[in-house]
């Protein structure tokens, strides 16, 4: 027999319309651009969706915005997050990067304690950069970048080491079959994915966000450019910030 797909719902209507149903559980999904497109946004959301509509713990953690400018951003939109830490359905974390070496320590730690379903790590470069610079600090860790450095014939570049960081955290994650979202900044004009230009490859979703400002004119656009195991939109869908967060403008209200 086929087994069905489980799914994690945005609960964003149309972006889960568009995914068939919702992201399959436990993919890895790339939320991928601009500064001020609404990654940290989109994140919360499926956070806060998450918890108060399905009842699903999420664990979010930021390596950029300390727990009072995550609530302050969560005020803006209406979004009650120290309520649902109060009910243990939410956990927002900070993570200092330049702790870099304790993250998969304290992450495996806050996993295997708070059992979230949902899991976001906002962002993705700076930890993995935090990391680079500290080495990893679990035994299998230390030795790849210990290894890298010693016997590896092939020069030891930052990027070398950085790859192998990102494949690491990566098989971690995995370990756990939560349905994560990791964001990635992109810069202007680029061609990539993420800014590691390797995480698409690894990740089972990308969503692509883009801005587009034009003589006062600005359009906010969103396009699943990948997810494993399910059919899925591929059109670009235009969306705004509005008081609840990412708000899609659907059919019926274009036809207007
Ligand atoms: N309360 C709000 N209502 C509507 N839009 C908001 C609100 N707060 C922030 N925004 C919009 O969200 C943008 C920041 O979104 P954010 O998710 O932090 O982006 P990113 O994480 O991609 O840098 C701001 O530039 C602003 O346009
Ligand atoms: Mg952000």
């Amino acid at each position: 027999m086929v087994e069905e797909i489980i799914r994690t719902k945005t609960g964003i209507q149309d972006l889960d319309k568009a995914l068939n149903g919702g992201i399959p559980q436990g993919n890895i999904v790339l939320v991928s651009g601009g500064a001020g497109t609404g990654k940290s946004t989109l994140c919360l959301q499926f956070a806060v969706n998450g918890a108060s509509t399905f009842g699903e713990k999420a664990l979010y953690i930021s390596t950029e915005q300390n727990k009072t400018e995550l609530y302050k951003q969560a005020n803006g939109f209406g979004w009650d997050i120290s309520s649902l830490e109060l009910k243990n359905l939410l956990k927002t974390v900070y993570f200092d990067i330049t702790e870099g070496n304790l993250f998969l320590e304290k992450l495996e730690t806050l996993i295997t304690e708070f059992k979230p379903q949902r899991l976001i790590i906002d962002s993705l470069i700076t930890l993995t950069d935090s990391l680079t610079v500290a080495g990893i600090s679990n035994d299998e860790g230390f030795s790849m970048v210990r290894v890298a450095e010693t016997v590896s014939p092939i020069p030891r570049t930052e990027k070398i080491i950085s790859k192998s960081v990102l494949y690491h955290l990566f098989k971690v994650l995995r370990k756990y079959q939560i349905t994560t979202i990791l964001t990635t900044e992109l810069f202007e004009g680029t061609e990539l994915l993420s800014s590691d230009g390797v995480s698409e490859f690894i990740a089972d979703g990308v969503v692509l966000l883009h801005f587009l400002g034009v003589g006062g004119m600005e359009s906010r656009s969103l396009q699943i450019r990948k997810m494993r195991y399910t059919a899925h939109d591929e059109e670009v869908m235009q969306y705004s910030l509005g008081k609840s967060g990412i708000e899609f403008s659907t059919s019926e209200e274009l036809n207007l």
